[in-house]
């Protein structure tokens, strides 16, 4: 008897380590905030599939294929599609209607960052000469034969589109653990077009093995779909300086080597920041990148908060030389993580928002409030924005679905 107690003990404890690495946190919001602008739900992936009569599966011959197709860039006018393959020859992307109407196709490259046997090759292909705010379908051709069953993706809407744009944000995801994977069932409730994070994408450490089981492995389908622009964290710089960061995704290189840069979505212009690089450099970029672009809605995103009551607390550095510009070019919107947390701050004398959604799966850990919250809660969240013409609705769903905070921010 005593021999099956200490054995069951022994599995318990081992059980509650494997939590304390994975998952500790808190999927539901003890806490309410503004729930007075619920978010209409609908999946982001029901029109894309049915467009395409798929399932976007892999068909045979593709033995090749090590990691799934999945979209990356995707702009008004083209479409960027990675997969990691041991056979890198003879591979294509096409693209087509789903009324097989016209189609387009690009050969893929290897592109690897990390040095690694050629038996493990990233795989890039652009494909060019798309319309706006369309539905198309992409299959990955080896030698001409597909290998995967027709994919949906959207292009991003043109410039002046008036439309609804819907965007999903979290941080600090990627442990493979069951707070995760609780997120992840509520990320095909909202419907939203793009995904943004605020850096520590692969924990522990961030090399190319967790972001297969922490990262690819658990977001696949969303990913095959819908384009995913992350920022870096300080985990994911654990390894190599954020080397499989760059190789795993291919971002703008507009600013530096894929680790801060801008795009815009529709009438939306992003910049995601590196808080690992130096500010001063990177200011002295987004001024220049803010300045040129004419976009209504500017939103500025990155892993360390400027403001927070968490237990890192404040980059009051990154504050001071980013708060000027905040002003300056008018950017609505500023997002970070870090703290495992959600915090909603006043808006500042000029209406800008600051938000810390770094809830994304790694656990969470106790939030405090300060002079600058408007609300804050210790639970797994994403971030779920809708930008109208004139203002922008943003709702803050935990890991059980539930929408606990909300708030309204005029362009
Ligand atoms: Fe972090």
């Amino acid at each position: 008897m005593r021999q099956l107690y200490l054995s069951l003990s022994a599995v318990l404890a081992l059980a509650a380590s494997a939590c304390d690495q994975n998952s500790s946190g808190n999927v539901r919001s003890n806490k309410v905030g503004d729930t007075s602008h619920p978010a209409t739900r609908s999946s982001p992936l029901t029109p894309l599939r049915q467009a395409c009569n798929a399932e976007g599966g892999m068909l045979p011959g593709a033995s090749m294929i090590a990691r799934k197709p999945y979209v990356q860039q995707i702009t008004d006018r083209s479409a960027t599609i990675g997969w990691v393959t041991s056979a890198p020859g003879g591979q294509t992307v096409e693209v087509t209607t789903p009324q097989l109407s016209a189609s387009a196709s690009a050969p893929a490259e290897r592109d690897n960052s990390v040095d690694r046997a050629l038996t493990e090759s990233q795989m890039w292909s652009t494909v060019t000469d798309l319309e706006p705010d369309t539905i198309y379908c992409y299959r990955v051709l080896v030698n001409g034969q597909p290998v995967t069953q027709p994919i949906g993706f959207r292009t991003a809407p043109s410039a002046d589109s008036p439309r609804t744009i819907g965007m999903l944000v979290f941080g600090d995801s990627g442990g493979g653990g069951t707070d995760q994977w609780a997120l992840r069932a509520q990320m095909e409730e909202v419907p939203y077009e793009l995904i943004i994070h605020t850096g520590d994408v692969a924990y522990e450490t961030g090399t190319l093995d967790q972001y297969e089981a922490n990262v690819f492995d658990i977001y696949a389908d969303l990913f095959r779909h819908i384009p995913f622009f992350p920022a870096a964290g300080n985990h994911d710089y654990h390894t190599a300086a954020a080397k499989p960061f760059q190789e795993v995704f291919k971002l703008p290189e507009n600013g530096g080597a894929e680790k801060y840069y801008s795009y815009d979505w529709g009438r939306v212009h992003f910049a995601a920041l590196d808080t690992e690089d130096d500010y001063k450099k990177q200011m002295a970029w987004l001024d220049q990148d803010m300045a040129a672009s004419t976009a209504p809605w500017k939103v500025v995103y990155m892993h360390r908060p400027p403001y927070s009551s968490g237990s890192h607390g404040s980059d009051t550095n990154l504050r001071t030389l980013l708060a000027p510009l905040v002003k300056k070019h008018g950017i609505q919107l500023i997002f970070a993580g870090h703290d495992h947390d959600y915090e909603r701050m006043k808006l500042d004398v000029d209406g800008r928002q600051y938000i810390t959604t770094g809830g994304g799966g790694r656990g969470t850990y106790p939030v405090g409030t300060s002079s600058f919250t408007a609300f804050s809660s210790e639970v797994i969240h994403y971030v779920y924005v809708e930008f109208g013409v004139d203002e922008a609705i943003i709702h803050a769903i935990d890991g059980t679905g539930v929408e606990f905070d909300s708030a309204v921010v005029a362009r």
